[in-house]
């Protein structure tokens, strides 16, 4: 199941990623957001409550989509570019 389905930029060149290992694509062009919500149904889990969180503004304001990559950087995926071979973690730094 996942959030968003992809209506344009089909014909994009893939970019691949994994989230919690499991490797995905997305598109050239995409957002971390737009690449991870075309794959699952949530981004992230919340820090304080365990709930899942798909993001809110999709333009840099609300810092609903921080996302933590495996090297411990932590972004807004609404406003970083996927970039080929990111390695992103959904659980919180909490729940693990
Ligand atoms: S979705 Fe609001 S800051 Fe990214």
């Amino acid at each position: 199941m996942h959030l968003l389905h992809r209506l344009t930029r089909t014909d994009q060149p893939g970019i691949t990623f994994t989230v919690d290992g499991v490797m995905c694509e997305g598109r050239r062009g995409d957002t971390l957001l737009t690449a991870i919500l075309s794959f699952g149904e949530r981004l992230r889990q919340s820090d304080f409550s365990g709930e899942p969180r798909a993001g809110f503004c999709q333009m840099g304001a609300c810092q609903d989509c921080w996302i933590t990559l495996e090297s411990g950087d932590r972004l807004r995926a609404c406003s970083t570019p996927l970039v080929e071979g990111m390695r992103v973690i959904t659980q919180s730094s909490t729940a693990r």
